[in-house]
C-alpha cells in the first residue's frame, strides 16, 4: 500500500502579531507539536479520519479542502494534531503545511520550498483572509524565526534560546479574522503603535538569549495589544496570574480574543501551580530547532 506523509509545526508568537500585517517584523517559533496528514492508498472513496482526544473540530471546510485535493483517488486520510485548535498556535497553518507536504508528495512533486509555500498559503487563506504569512513560515520551518512580510516575505532564521515558555488556556479559540478586521479600521489611529510594536520587534532579537530583559518587552507588547483591543478580561486575568507566579513577563499570543498566553519563567512550576488552582489548562513548550521534521 502507498503511504505519504506531511506535517507541519505549531507555532507561538513571541513579539508582533497584528502589526506584522502591516509589514512590521515578527518575531516567533515552531513549537515541538503539530499537525500531521497521512495519505494512504485504498479502495473505495476518499475518507478523512481525525482520531484522537484533540482532533480538530469537524469543519466542513477541512473536508472540502480534501476532497478538493484527494477527490475519488481512494485515498485514507488521517489527520492528527496535538495543538490546541483555535488557540493561536498556529492549527490551521500546521494544517496547510501538513496538507501541501502530503499533496506534492502523493502527486510524487518535489518539496520544492515555493511550492510548498504558495500551497500553504492559498489554505491559509480560506481560513484567515489576509494571514501575513508568519504561521505558515513557523509551521513549514520551525526554529525561532524573524518575518517580514512581502511577496516573497523575508524570514530569518534565529539561534535557538535556551528558556522555556509556559502556555496558558483560556480555554477560548480566538476569532483571528474578525480581529485582524478590528485592528484593520482602527487604521491610521494606531499606526505609531504598531510602529512602536516593529520597535519592540528589534529589542526582543537583541534581548533573545536574555529572558530577563525579554519578559519586559512581551509586557509592553500585551499592553498594546490591549490598547489596541484584542486582549481581554480572561487574557489579561491569565498575564496577571504569570506575572504574579514569578513570570519574566507576559502576554497573549496570537489574534487574541481568546486563544493563549505566554509565560517566559526561569521556573515555570509556581505558574502550572497557580492555573491548576484557577484550573486554568497550561503547559510548557521550548522552541523547537528548526528544519523540517
Ligand atoms: C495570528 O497568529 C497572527 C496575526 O498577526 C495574523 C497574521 O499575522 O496573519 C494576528
Amino acid at each position: 500500500m502507498r503511504v505519504v506523509e506531511g506535517h507541519g509545526f505549531g507555532k507561538l508568537i513571541l513579539v508582533g502579531e497584528h502589526a506584522v500585517v502591516y509589514g512590521h517584523p515578527a518575531l516567533a517559533f515552531g513549537v515541538d507539536r503539530g499537525t500531521t496528514l497521512r495519505v494512504a492508498g485504498a479502495e473505495g472513496p476518499t475518507q478523512l479520519h481525525m482520531p484522537g482526544p484533540r482532533a480538530p473540530a469537524p469543519d466542513p471546510r477541512l473536508r472540502a479542502l480534501m476532497s478538493e485535493h484527494f477527490g475519488d483517488t481512494g485515498a485514507h486520510l488521517t489527520l492528527t494534531t496535538d495543538l490546541p485548535i483555535g488557540r493561536g498556535m498556529g492549527s490551521s497553518a500546521s494544517l496547510a503545511v501538513a496538507l501541501a507536504r502530503a499533496h506534492l508528495a502523493w502527486n510524487s512533486r518535489p518539496a520544492d520550498p515555493d511550492a510548498l509555500w504558495s500551497h500553504a498559503m492559498a489554505t491559509e487563506r480560506r481560513f484567515h483572509g489576509n494571514p501575513s504569512g508568519v504561521d505558515v513560515a513557523c509551521a513549514l520551518h520551525g526554529g525561532v524565526l524573524r518575518f517580514v512580510r512581502g511577496a516573497p516575505p523575508t524570514f530569518t532564521s534565529l539561534a535557538c534560546p535556551a528558556w522555556q515558555v509556559v502556555v496558558l488556556d483560556s480555554g477560548v479559540a480566538g476569532p483571528t479574522a474578525e480581529l485582524v478586521e478590528r485592528v484593520r479600521r482602527q487604521r491610521p489611529r494606531i499606526d505609531l503603535l504598531l510602529e512602536r510594536v516593529g520597535e519592540l520587534v528589534g529589542e526582543a532579537e537583541e534581548a533573545l538569549h536574555d529572558p530577563p530583559a525579554l519578559g519586559r518587552l512581551l509586557d509592553e507588547n500585551h499592553a498594546i495589544l490591549r490598547q489596541i483591543g484584542v486582549s481581554s478580561p480572561t487574557l489579561d486575568d491569565l498575564v496577571g496570574l504569570a506575572r504574579g507566579a514569578g513570570a519574566w513577563g507576559a502576554k497573549l499570543s496570537g489574534a487574541g480574543g481568546g486563544g493563549v498566553v505566554i509565560a517566559l519563567a526561569e521556573d515555570p512550576a509556581p505558574i502550572l501551580q497557580a492555573a491548576q488552582a484557577a484550573r486554568v489548562p497550561a503547559f510548557v513548550v521550548r522552541p523547537q530547532p528548526g528544519g523540517p521534521p
